[in-house]
């Protein structure tokens, strides 16, 4: 089967990811993929979490922070800046301390608590992860391009959703035993609402907003995981231990498309030793992916005569990659 082919039978999955270690294309096969969904009428969008701001590099706008950017008809690409998202978290922090006790300046004391929170790296995944439940749960597209940063990046973010989902249901299950007992001593006190249950409320808030999000990556119906491979020994070796660590996961990989081919029409021409030697290199290594991943691989994507960036040559990869 096709890349193409695999889109178009399953028009359901509308959450797609290219994963893969860096540099091997995952932000090159977004958004060519983002081009050739909406040059087929869908709406699309590519969002990316990586401080790096490549969808700026490779759509040549200025994406990052900006919200969700136009790029053309029916596609749109988002950079969330993580950082951003942080100080906004602090500032609201900052309010409510002020609001709530009247006080005109924020205590030093409590300034440095919060300085100091921001700077663990908890709360860059959590202001992350936050923002990308926000873009998804938001449901705004036909289709959600993830550009994911690198493997072990992803892995984490998922191993997360899972560690987040059963730490949730743990305090939220003592919290709704606890509130039992609470109900009856307040009932006692005939207090109405409880602060508890306000945090229960807020718990529970979270852990739906959690489940949604890992429900969709996990959903084989809506979710489609692909690994971008190249022909080369390592590669392929960390490839193949990924996708099983993807299948603990549950995560749907949806199929393998293979970068950086050098075109063996090239050998019809007078090519040097060096080249030919590569071009036998490679053969080696793509009987290989084909022998470990079989019906799995979909696409063999060629080394271009350069970079890509810029639509028109985001335009001609789609082509490669979606056959028109
Ligand atoms: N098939 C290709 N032909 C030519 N250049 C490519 C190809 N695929 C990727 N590149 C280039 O390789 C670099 C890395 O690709 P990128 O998509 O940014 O990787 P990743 O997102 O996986 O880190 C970019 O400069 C991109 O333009
Ligand atoms: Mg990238």
């Amino acid at each position: 089967m096709s890349l193409k082919d695999v889109f178009l039978k399953n028009p359901d999955r509308r959450y797609i990811m290219f994963g893969g270690k860096g540099g091997l294309g995952k932000t090159t096969f977004s958004a060519a993929t983002g081009y050739w969904l909406a040059s087929q009428g869908k709406r699309v969008l590519v969002f990316s979490v990586d401080p790096q701001a490549s969808l700026t590099d490779i759509f040549q706008r200025d994406i990052f922070g900006k919200g969700p950017v136009k790029i053309m008809d029916n596609l749109w690409a988002q950079e969330i800046d993580a950082d951003g998202h942080i100080k906004a978290y602090q500032n609201e922090i900052r309010k409510k301390i002020l609001d709530m006790y009247g006080l005109p300046a924020v205590p030093e004391e409590i300034e440095s608590y919060i300085q100091a929170a921001s700077a663990e790296p908890a709360m860059e995944e959590s202001a992350i992860f936050d923002a990308v439940v926000d873009v998804v749960v938001k449901g705004d597209y036909d289709y959600y391009i993830y550009d994911l940063v690198p493997l072990g990046h992803a892995l984490y973010y998922l191993s997360m959703a899972k560690v987040y989902d059963e730490w949730i249901n743990k305090v939220t299950h003592l919290r709704e035993e606890m509130r039992e007992y609470e109900e009856m001593v307040s009932r006692l006190k005939r207090e109405k609402e409880t602060e508890q249950d306000q945090i229960l409320g807020e718990l529970q808030y979270i852990k739906q907003r959690i489940n949604a999000s890992s429900a969709i990556l996990t959903d084989k119906a809506k979710t489609a995981f692909f690994f971008v491979v190249v022909p080369e020994q390592m590669i392929i070796t960390d490839t193949k231990k990924a996708a099983g660590l993807f299948a603990q996961f549950d995560v749907p990989i949806g199929g393998y498309v293979v970068n950086r081919v050098i075109p063996r029409e090239l050998l019809e021409q007078k090519v040097p030793d060096y080249l030919r030697n590569r071009i036998q290199m490679q053969d080696g290594y793509l009987a290989d992916i084909r022998s470990t991943f079989g019906e799995g691989v979909l696409a063999l994507v060629p080394e271009l005569e350069r970079d890509v960036t810029g639509l028109p040559m985001i335009e001609k990869l789609a082509g490669i990659m979606y056959g028109s």
